[in-house]
């Protein structure tokens, strides 16, 4: 925000903002931990909530995880689409994996800076639920346990010596830096959350040493757990005892990751009402179903409608009220995505969209004005920080359940109205029998389907009194003068809002109809409308200051946006997004994203308003608003990808390839729980290989009988591998996964490979190819190393009865990274992996030109194509741009794509549905030169899919987006041979 442009203004405007100095002295500033970033806090909780500085915080985090979007800039769009969803906190995971390529070796640098993270979420002004594991399970490659782990001796998640060790460290690299950022310190740290669903197999010894550790590193906010599981067998929940945390708290996935049965009864997995674990610690819903991981492989619109606006209306406010709690960690906010080899394999494919309220394009759903439309009323009643379960109003329908609290000392009320069968479709009507706090009253409801509706009865709105209503309250404010209260029901539906006053108020109705009564003895107006549209109410009189009520349908309720500022509220209504806002003196500088051009009001209580920097040209309002128009985006352009070179690479496959310099694979002793079935071991994980592709070399002289390769390999679900035999291809498997494992299964990823006639020979050296991919480590949710310490590579090689000798080859550089930019789950061991064939200024010069892939076709192994295509996208403007691969989606081979050297997801109808991969701004250069590099690794002969450039999403405004850096094959792989 330094470089301050004026577009679009008349000379006058400007030089009087100008003259006044405002827009050269501004700051931006937001309320939440940003203005308190010098300032030191306590943190304290009681049964009810936490509080800063004693004051009580109703917790609204959201998770998102900085692994998932590696372009630093954009983590800046995300949490501000966070806070203006009304969320005042992130809860972040903290990937050990992603930052450890080898035992004693961390990166938080570039796409890894965590203490940028940190920072920026308290200039946006969101608290952070710190999770730094040392295990945290959220689909990631080993549930964030380093591969090299695998090789330490001792159980993981536990007080084996060898673990401990290798978690200490990790935790005394990460806990300093949370530390520094924590509250109390004046950052944003709020809590901190130790291990993760650690419930079966424990160790409490353990449990307490994590948080010993983490007091001896700094941490003093509380501490947290999340406990995953009721079931007897599954019952630690870390509430009291050995390793007992300060506030415990439950994950909660009631409507399951069924994605495939998206219209499912609900709560398939549970009511979905958070326990209280500790008397003396609040309700804390730690993880809270916002979407699903598409477990079933049918793409995440099917996630998004199993938990969509209805599934987060009906969950999350019945969670509230009859639950009680007050902080709330929805998973996920945005999803993101599996770059590279992130992803753990079982559940996820590159994809981590997870039908979140912001899609992996990181656009705006439905469900996110659901969600904003929740925690802006959780922000508007502070008295919802403390309340205890009372007597609800009861209806005189049956069909019409009510669940009520109360806050003991305001004795604001609140009332959940929902059907009484959750999974009831129809309409119902009630009317309520309800002692409010300012009097008795029958109140009529109506229910629609799936409906839930948090009424609210004696609250103070600024200088007004809310007695009660029937429709929701989503925010109110006072500004300029004004009080202003937003209220939303169902478009088309009666509603009725009574406000009292010591004397009859004067009532203009300026926008809509309503009509009022006014009962001259209790003091009540009463006001009754029907939702359509925008009803605006301007009240004077009888209170001060005087109010201006908007009744909004429920849809243009979400088209309001509220920041809070030093210098107070401000409201606007229009625009796809309110990134912040700042007030100094009389001017309003808003930072706001617009999909098309249309109207944008604004209530601040200036005289001016700025937009993105440039004035905005206004008029005043009868409603106390300054009102003007906003542009939109302009067209955006992509260039075909029509130039293409290609080469074929697996050299690894033929006889004659010197594998000299490769790794020998002779060990005969292995730490993996699965004991190799022929030795010697031939681990990848064993040999410093953990991720991507690993090629072995046999060596054996033939006895000119051999019939059959038998062979077997874990690669994790979904993966494969390749077998050549002295240069001539024999075929290709499934490799073995975990739910094989977990089966029981006697040879997982077995495959039977026929020798044709003549390919061997009596007593000559025969060279068996294979290459084997590993599709990433599954995770350790059962705490007992066999899923986690799962090999990958080969399990079993025989041939007749040869002595077979090997040699391994992985990554270049294995767990020592020649791309530590990248990090270490970039790439694997293929050919034009190890030779840079995927960075940028390769030099391809010698490589077929071709004007797509579609028009190649390949053998089995390995085929690289290249292009370079240049971008310039509109300024000021965010653009999400996808690669799209088109054709029919064939099986038999699998697509890596490289953008600027960075691996942003792998195609295959084999893996997952996907077919459009995320290019995230900072990796795609948005003006200037960029390159794709792609691998295609084919099971049989194939004609590789086409690819294209799309757009996902464009909006004008945006964040300032700066190059990833990207280092390209000189600095990597030339200078560092
Ligand atoms: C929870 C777990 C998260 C994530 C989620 C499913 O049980 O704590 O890390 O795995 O399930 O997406």
């Amino acid at each position: 925000m330094e470089n301050v442009r004026i577009r679009a203004a008349s000379m006058a405007t400007v030089a009087a903002i100008l003259l006044a100095g405002l827009v050269a002295s501004k700051t931006t500033a937001a309320a939440g931990p940003a203005d308190e970033q010098t300032t030191r806090h306590t943190v304290s909780y009681d049964h009810y909530s936490a509080m800063i500085d004693g004051r009580r915080v109703v917790i609204r985090a959201a998770e998102f995880h900085y692994f998932r979007l590696p372009s630093p800039d954009l983590w800046a769009d995300v949490l501000e689409k966070y806070k203006a969803a009304g969320f005042n906190a992130v809860s972040i995971y903290f990937d050990w994996a992603y930052h450890s390529p080898a035992p004693g070796v961390y990166d938080f640098t570039g796409v890894r800076d965590v203490d940028e993270l940190l920072r920026m979420a308290e200039q946006v002004g969101l608290y952070v639920i710190a999770r730094p594991g040392p295990y945290i399970n959220a689909e990631v490659s080993g549930g964030g346990f380093p591969a090299w782990l695998k090789e330490v001796p001792g159980r993981a998640r536990s007080s084996a010596p060898g673990y401990t060790v290798a978690y200490q460290d990790w935790l005394g690299h990460i806990d300093p830096i949370l530390a520094r950022h924590q509250v109390t310190n004046g950052g944003s740290v709020l809590l901190y959350n130790a291990e993760n669903e650690y419930a079966v197999n424990t160790d409490a010894a353990y449990m307490q040493a994590i948080q010993e550790k983490a007091r001896a590193d700094g941490i003093d906010v509380p501490i947290t757990a999340n406990d995953c599981c009721d079931a007897a067998s599954w019952s630690s929940t870390w509430a009291t005892g050995a390793g007992a945390v300060q506030i415990p708290g439950v994950d909660d996935y009631a409507q399951s990751f069924d994605c495939a049965n998206p219209t499912t009864t609900w709560g398939p997995w549970g009511e979905g009402v958070t326990e209280r674990l500790r008397d003396d610690a609040p309700v804390f819903a730690a993880e809270y179903q916002a979407g699903s991981i598409d477990q079933p492989r049918v793409g995440y619109d099917q996630c998004r409608e199993l938990t969509g606006v209805d599934y987060t209306r009906f969950f999350n406010k019945r969670n509230v009220i009859t639950s009680g709690a007050t902080a709330f960690n929805y998973y996920m906010g945005f999803g993101g995505t599996n770059w590279g080899w992130l992803g753990q394999p079982n559940d996820v494919y590159t994809s981590y969209d997870y039908g979140a309220p912001i899609t992996e394009s990181r656009q705006l759903t439905a469900k996110y004005d659901e969600f904003k439309r929740q925690n802006y009323f959780l922000q508007a009643v502070p008295s919802i920080a403390k309340t205890d379960s009372i007597t609800a109003p009861v209806a005189d329908n049956p069909a019409v359940a009510t669940v009520a609290r109360a806050n003991p000392d305001t004795g604001a009320q609140f009332v959940l109205v929902t059907h009484a069968d959750r999974n009831s479709t129809s309409t119902d009507t009630a009317t309520l029998d309800w002692s409010a706090p300012d009097g008795h009253y029958s109140l009529p409801v109506r229910v629609d389907s799936h409906d839930a509706r948090i009424l609210v009865a004696g609250v103070d709105l600024g200088g007004q009194r809310l007695v009660w209503s029937n429709s929701e309250l989503m925010t109110d404010a006072t500004i300029g003068g004004r009080d202003i209260a937003l209220l939303h029901g169902p478009a088309g539906e009666s509603g009725s809002t009574v406000l009292r006053y010591s004397s009859e108020p004067a009532v203009h109705v300026l926008d809509g109809a309503a009509t009022t009564t006014y009962d001259a003895t209790t003091g009540d107006l009463r006001i009754n409308y029907v939702h359509s549209g925008l009803i605006r109410i301007a009240i004077t009189g009888g209170r001060r200051p005087p109010l201006l009520l908007l009744l909004a349908t429920t849809d243009q309720a979400a088209r309001f946006w509220r920041a809070d500022t030093p210098s107070g509220p401000v409201l606007v209504h229009g625009t796809e997004l309110l990134r912040s806002a700042s007030v100094h003196g009389g001017v309003a500088d808003l930072r706001a994203d617009t999909s098309q051009s249309g109207p944008i009001e604004v209530w601040a209580g200036t005289g001016h308003v700025l937009v993105n920097d440039a004035v905005l040209t206004t008029r005043q309002t009868p409603s106390g608003s300054l009102l003007g128009n906003l542009g939109g985006p302009k067209a955006v352009r992509l260039p075909a990808l029509s130039a293409w070179r290609t080469a074929r690479e697996t050299p690894e496959a033929q006889p004659g390839f010197d594998d000299s310099g490769w790794t020998a694979a002779d060990h005969t002793t292995t730490t993996a729980p699965l004991p190799p079935k022929t030795l010697p071991v031939l681990y990848a994980d064993d040999y410093g290989y953990h991720y991507g592709n690993v090629w072995y070399r046999g060596h054996f002289t033939a006895s000119g009988s051999e019939s059959t390769v038998s062979l077997n390999a874990i690669t994790g679900l979904k993966g494969v591998y390749l077998v050549w035999l002295n240069g001539r291809y024999l075929g290709s498997a499934a490799g073995g996964n975990e739910a094989d494992a977990d089966a029981g299964a006697p040879d997982p990823g077995h495959g039977d490979f026929a020798i044709p006639p003549g390919t061997v020979h009596a007593g000559q050296l025969a060279t068996l190819s294979v290459l084997v991919e590993n599709m990433g480590h599954n995770d350790d949710w059962t705490a007992d190393d066999n899923r986690f310490k799962q090999p990958r590579g080969l399990v079993a090689a025989t041939v007749g009865g040869a002595q077979i000798s090997w040699r391994i080859q992985g990554a270049r550089g294995g767990e020592n990274l020649p791309d530590p930019t990248r990090g270490p789950l970039n790439v694997g061991g293929l050919d034009g992996e190890r030779a840079g064939w995927y960075l940028p200024d390769f030099p391809d010069g010698g490589w077929q030109s071709v004007s797509s892939p579609a028009a190649t076709s390949v053998d089995p192994g390995v085929s690289w194509y290249r292009t370079t295509f240049d971008v310039d996208l509109p300024r000021g403007q965010d653009t999400s741009v996808g690669l799209h691969f088109d054709g029919p989606p064939a099986s038999g081979y699998r697509v890596l794509a490289f953008l600027n050297g960075w691996n942003v997801g792998q195609y295959s109808a084999d893996v997952g549905p996907q077919r459009d991969f995320v290019l995230p701004a900072g990796l795609l250069r948005e003006h200037g030169g960029n390159t794709f590099a792609l691998a295609v690794l084919a099971e049989h002969g194939v004609t590789p899919p086409g690819a294209e450039l799309v757009v996902m999403g464009t909006q004008r405004g945006g964040v300032p987006v700066n190059p990833v850096h990207s280092p390209g094959y000189h600095e990597v792989v030339a200078a560092t041979r």
